[in-house]
C-alpha cells in the first residue's frame, strides 16, 4: 500500500565562513549604521560568499541532512532545489550539482523557483511527488547567494541579505505526521516590487548595460512589508483549514527570516510566546529559500521540536509568492 505521510527525517545547514556585521557596511562608505539595521529589521549580521556558491552550500548542508537523517545517501531517489541564485545563470540546475557533489548515482532532480517561499513551495511538490509510491526519500533543500545580486551601493537593499543554504530530508513517517497541508499562492500583478530587471532573457546582459544598476535587486520594501502583513493570517488560517486544524493547535512558528517586525506580527496572531517561535535573523540576515530550512536545522538540533507538535512555517517574496506549511512533528 503506498504511503501518504512524509516528514521531517533529518536536516542540515550550510553557511559560508565570513561574517559581516552591520558596522562593516560603513567601513565601506555606505550611509548606514547598526542602529538603523537592527531597529527596522532585527539584523545585527549576515555571513557572505567569498569562495563558496550557491550549489557548494547546498551540497554542505544536504549532507549534513542525510548524516543528521541517519540514512545512506543512496537512499535518496529525489532531490528539489530552491533557488533563485544558481551557480550559472540557465543551467545546468543547482539539483544536478548537488547530485554531483554528494556522488549519487540514480536521482530525480530539478530547481524551484519561487524565491524567498521557495522551500515551502519544495516541500509541498517533493511530499506530492512521494505520495506516488516512486520515491522513498527526498532531499529538500533551500540555498542563496542574494549577496552577489546587491547593488553594495545601495543602502537600502543590501542590508537586508546573506547568503546560506538548509536542507531537510523528507521520508516516510508514522500515518498521521509530517506535512499535512501546504498552502501556496502568488500575485504576479505586483511582480515588479521585487525584480532584477536586467541579465534575463529580456534584457540580456551585455557590454552596454553592465554598469547598470537595474541588474541588481530593485525592492520596494514598503509595498513588500504591506503585501506580506496584508495576506499572513488568511494564509496560515487557509493552511490549517487544510489540515483540519485551527490556530490554536499551532504549537511552534518557523517564519521565513525577512524582518523582525514581520515575524512579531504573524508570532501575534498566532498567540504564540517567543519561545514557540523561531528567529535568527540578527545573525543571517535575510537568506531567501535558505531561511526557513536553517531555521530547522537550528531548532531540530536544541530538540525544539517535540513528537506531535504542530509546526507551522510562512513565507513570502519575489514574484510575489507566498505559502505556508503545516508538519506534524515526528
Ligand atoms: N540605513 C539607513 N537609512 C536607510 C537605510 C539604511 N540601510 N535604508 C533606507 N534608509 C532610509 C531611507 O532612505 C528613508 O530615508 P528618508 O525618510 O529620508 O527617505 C528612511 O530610511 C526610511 O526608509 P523606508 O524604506 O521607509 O524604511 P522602512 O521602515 O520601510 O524599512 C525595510 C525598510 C526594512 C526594507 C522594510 O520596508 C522591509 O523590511 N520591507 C520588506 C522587505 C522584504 O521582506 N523583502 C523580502 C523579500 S525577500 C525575497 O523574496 C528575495
Amino acid at each position: 500500500m503506498k504511503n501518504n505521510y512524509f516528514g521531517i527525517i533529518g536536516s542540515g545547514s550550510a553557511i559560508p565562513k565570513k561574517k559581516f556585521k552591520n558596522d562593516d557596511f560603513q567601513a565601506l562608505g555606505l550611509d548606514t549604521n547598526d542602529e538603523w539595521i537592527a531597529s527596522r529589521t532585527g539584523i545585527r549580521q549576515r555571513y557572505i560568499c567569498e569562495g563558496e556558491t550557491t550549489a557548494s552550500l547546498a551540497t554542505e548542508a544536504a549532507s549534513n541532512a542525510i548524516k543528521n537523517a541517519g540514512i545512506d545517501k543512496e537512499d535518496i531517489d529525489l532531490i528539489v532545489v530552491a533557488t533563485t541564485t544558481p551557480d550559472y545563470p540557465l543551467f545546468p540546475s543547482t539539483a544536478c550539482l548537488v547530485q554531483k557533489g554528494l556522488d549519487i548515482e540514480k536521482v530525480t532532480a530539478f530547481d524551484i523557483s519561487a524565491a524567498c517561499t521557495g522551500f515551502i513551495c519544495a516541500l509541498d511538490v517533493a511530499s506530492n511527488m512521494m505520495k506516488s509510491g516512486l520515491y522513498k526519500n527526498a532531499l529538500v533543500i533551500g540555498a542563496d547567494t542574494l549577496s552577489k545580486y546587491c547593488d553594495w551601493n545601495d543602502r537600502s537593499t543590501v542590508v537586508l541579505f546573506g547568503d546560506g543554504a538548509g536542507a531537510v530530508v523528507l521520508g516516510p513517517v508514522e500515518e498521521g505526521y509530517g506535512l499535512l497541508a501546504s498552502n501556496i499562492g502568488a500575485k504576479g500583478q505586483d511582480h515588479d516590487k521585487l525584480i532584477v530587471p536586467i541579465g534575463g532573457s529580456k534584457e540580456a546582459l551585455n557590454k552596454d548595460n553592465l554598469d547598470n544598476p537595474l541588474r541588481y535587486i530593485q525592492m520596494d520594501g514598503k509595498a513588500i512589508y504591506k503585501f506580506a502583513v496584508n495576506i499572513i493570517v488568511q494564509l496560515m488560517d487557509e493552511a490549517l483549514e487544510r489540515a483540519g486544524l485551527t490556530k490554536e493547535d499551532v504549537t511552534f512558528l518557523i517564519p521565513h527570516q525577512a524582518n523582525k517586525r514581520m515575524i512579531d506580527y504573524a508570532q501575534e496572531k498566532l498567540g504564540l510566546s517567543d519561545e514557540q517561535v523561531y528567529v535568527n535573523i540578527d545573525r543571517y540576515g535575510n537568506t531567501s529559500s535558505a531561511s526557513i530550512p536553517i531555521a530547522i536545522t537550528e531548532a531540530m538540533s536544541k530538540n525544539l521540536l517535540k513528537k506531535g507538535d504542530i509546526v507551522i512555517t510562512v513565507g513570502f517574496g519575489a514574484g510575489l509568492t507566498f505559502g505556508a506549511n503545516v508538519i506534524k512533528w515526528i
